[in-house]
């Protein structure tokens, strides 16, 4: 393989940004908002307002495993299921703001031509090697089995819920064949090895390209933990992978001898970067060809996707020949919820388009508290309480302070209309050149992917505001010095509307709120990035600004302890279906004769009296009307209900139980329960519409 490559564009200023294309089989929640989508957004907005040429670029995977799966599950085709999510997730992008130059999806013609021409090229320069080997094959469900279609034991960590690419546990890339005891993912059947023919991309041969390009080339410009797992992957050895499929959801590889075969997602889903320029190129009447030949390629992604990014898609890019590789590939880790992983089958998640039912118009807080908490060097935890304290004690306590002090003590002193200063101090001084510093600082944090870094400046340039206006006390020195409150008022509105340009890749609501209320719209050119820097004054004296409006609002522990409360359900729904799940798999107790179970003497009793039992905590003593007598019966059932509710309940009872005592009470049999899918207790009733007390049940 040739070594030359280009990642370094003659035109420094053409950006092209691409964020993880997701996938439809599921909404989006915030830990793919944290990883990918709000980290790109931000450098992309940073970009556009430094003036450069930007396209931004996502859409829907939609050819992944798990959509065929799933529309077999619940009886849909993969269509309805992929129009379903990619609405959805299209929707919660917009919502929040995230700023995408196009939105595409891969079932789109343009994406299915795009790709098959990709793979085409590359087969007529013989660039895959065409192999039949043997694959795993489920009889009963008559499909080869790869991907998440098998599962089996990792043969590098011993992970026995390995998938047929990949071992989520040690995170290696893996051929379903490498599996140990693979399983099917369709029956659960074991697979047996059947012949077929396959293309395959001989990443071997790319291992001096890869080496110069990444172990050479950016050792010291990718993240630590990007690079080091590029370095290990290839310093382990690369094998050849297959680049199609047995499957009949996907692209038609586009090859003679081909039925049946589709193109493996992870061919065709990095292809749709290109295919998403060039839907927008078409749209904007722009040169597709400029933003893949000619430009900065950016991929933002989470730390699953960084072998797919970093080794396999350059490595096509390279087969290809005619585009550039990425400049950076700046992967996230996970980030958790609640001190537990992000699970979309377990629900165990914030999703974006609930968040917004709960806090509509606190899009800013959520891209905020992922931003000021992203897990950009290791796996971060995101919880309510924390989302809670960012909001209050920076956003309201900090940023929103200042801008509403300022805003009503301008209107309040000067009706809007910003006063002509007098002569500045030497702290007025200081405080204009600090300002000043700040498009610098953010730079610096944003162009080395650090996101964290910069939205806690950001906060810092609404703390110099907020400590000027506190040091100066403009409502103070009114009283004695009119003409000096001027000036302090000139200067905080220049750190308001310093705030107004710079929070706008972080909190683009907010920013575009700050605006309208400072009157951005009013001026003959409203201040960009370099403006903090360059522009003597960026709100000129005689300039009316707007009336003021709430930023953020503070959020009470009673929401907090609402989403807490929810999360507490899902685990506890989550636990009964692990019971029920071990209750199936629970055998079968020793076989008992009909003589034996005729011992057994069941009837129908209604609940006459129930008290709780002091100081025990499950116990309730019932009196319990069995048709023959009515006796004492102590249940443990305080968890599930209250004394007072069951009285009155007709119930099963085993009568002919032997007494026994229990905290002192003697207990003269048993109520037959069962639990509900929430872990509740519940009783065995026999009919609803009454059935006479003393009637036997077996
Ligand atoms: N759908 C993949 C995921 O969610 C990401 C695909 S990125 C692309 O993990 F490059 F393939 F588009
Ligand atoms: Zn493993």
């Amino acid at each position: 393989m040739s070594q030359k490559y280009n990642d370094t564009p003659q035109n420094k200023n053409r950006f092209t940004i691409t964020a993880a294309l997701p996938y439809t089989n599921g909404p989006i929640h915030i830990g793919h908002l944290a990883g990918v989508y709000v980290p790109a957004d931000i450098y992309a907005r940073y970009l556009r307002l430094k003036g450069k040429d930007v396209a931004f670029i996502c859409g829907s995977d939609e050819h992944g495993v798990a959509i065929p799966m799933k529309a077999k599950k619940e009886g849909v085709t993969p269509q309805e299921i992929i129009d379903k999510y990619h609405g959805i997730i299209k929707k919660s992008f917009q919502d929040f703001g995230i700023s995408f130059d196009n939105y595409s999806r891969t079932s789109a013609e343009i994406h299915h031509k795009t790709a098959s021409d990709f793979f085409k090229k590359l087969y007529e320069d013989g660039n895959f090697i065409e192999e039949v080997t043997e694959q795993l094959y489920d009889d009963e469900a008559q499909q080869f089995l790869a991907d998440r279609f098998v599962t089996g034991t990792c043969p590098r960590c011993s992970f026995e819920g390995a998938y047929g690419d990949q071992c989520e546990n040690c995170g290696s890339s893996l051929n379903a064949t490498d599996l140990i005891d693979p399983k099917s993912a369709i029956t659960g059947s074991i697979p047996a090895l059947k012949q077929t023919k396959h293309w395959f991309l001989p990443l071997d041969q790319y291992d001096t390209f890869l080496r110069e390009w990444i172990i050479k080339g950016h050792k010291n410009d990718w993240k630590p933990n990007v690079y080091g797992q590029v370095k290990s992957w290839i310093d382990e050895g690369l094998k050849p992978r297959a680049v199609t499929r047995d499957l009949d959801w996907g692209i038609p590889v586009p090859v003679e001898g081909a039925d049946g075969k589709v193109l493996y997602v992870w061919f065709d889903a990095p292809i749709g970067y290109i295919s998403s320029t060039k839907e927008w190129a078409e749209k904007e009447g722009k040169d597709w060809e400029a933003y893949w030949k000619d430009s900065r390629l950016i991929h933002f992604i989470g730390k699953d996707n960084i072998v797919f990014h970093c080794i396999i898609f350059p490595s096509m890019l390279q087969a290809h020949g005619d585009f550039i590789l990425p400049e950076n590939v700046p992967a996230n880790e996970f980030l958790n919820l609640e001190g537990q992983k992000l699970s979309t089958s377990k629900n165990w998640a914030v999703w974006l388009h609930e968040y917004l039912e709960e806090f509509p118009e606190k899009q800013d807080v959520l891209r905020y508290t992922l931003t000021a908490n992203a897990p950009e060097t290791k796996d971060n935890d995101f919880t309510w309480k924390d989302f809670q304290a960012r909001n209050n004690n920076e956003l309201v306590a900090i940023f929103g302070n200042f801008i509403n002090r300022v805003v009503v003590l301008s209107h309040k002193y000067y009706d809007g209309i910003i006063p002509e200063p007098e002569e500045l101090s030497t702290i007025d001084k200081q405080t204009l050149q600090e300002l000043k510093k700040y498009p610098e600082i953010l730079s610096t944090s944003i162009e080395k992917y650090r996101f964290r870094e910069a939205s806690q400046e950001l906060m810092n340039l609404a703390r110099l505001g907020n400590k000027y206006l506190a040091d100066e006390e403009p409502w103070k020195v009114i009283k004695e010095d009119e003409a000096r409150v001027k000036t302090i008022m000139y200067v905080a509105l220049q750190i308001a509307s310093g705030l107004a340009v710079l929070s706008e890749p972080f909190l683009p609501f907010t920013s575009e709120k700050l605006k309208g209320m400072l009157a951005f719209n009013t001026l003959s050119e409203a201040p960009q990035w370099n403006d903090v820097v360059e522009k003597e004054v960026l709100l000129p004296a005689g300039h009316r600004i707007e009336k003021a409006s709430l930023l953020f609002s503070k959020i009470e522990d009673a929401e907090i302890q609402k989403q807490l409360e929810k999360l507490e359900a899902t685990k506890k729904a989550n636990e009964a279906e692990t019971k029920t799940e071990k209750a199936m798999t629970e055998p079968q107790k020793d076989t008992i004769t009909f003589d034996d179970f005729t011992k057994l003497d069941i009837r129908v009793g209604t609940i006459l009296e129930a008290e709780k039992m002091p100081k025990a905590d499950k116990l309730i003593v019932l009196k319990v009307d069995t048709g023959i007598d009515v006796r004492t019966i102590v249940s443990g059932i305080a968890k599930s209900f209250n004394a007072e509710d069951i009285i009155g309940k007709q119930v099963s009872v085993l009568v002919n139980l032997a007494p026994r005592k229990l905290r002192g009470v003697e207990s003269e049999g048993m109520i037959l329960m069962t639990e509900n899918k929430d872990g509740k207790l519940v009783f065995i009733n026999p009919d609803e519409d009454g059935t006479q007390n003393g009637v036997t049940i077996n």
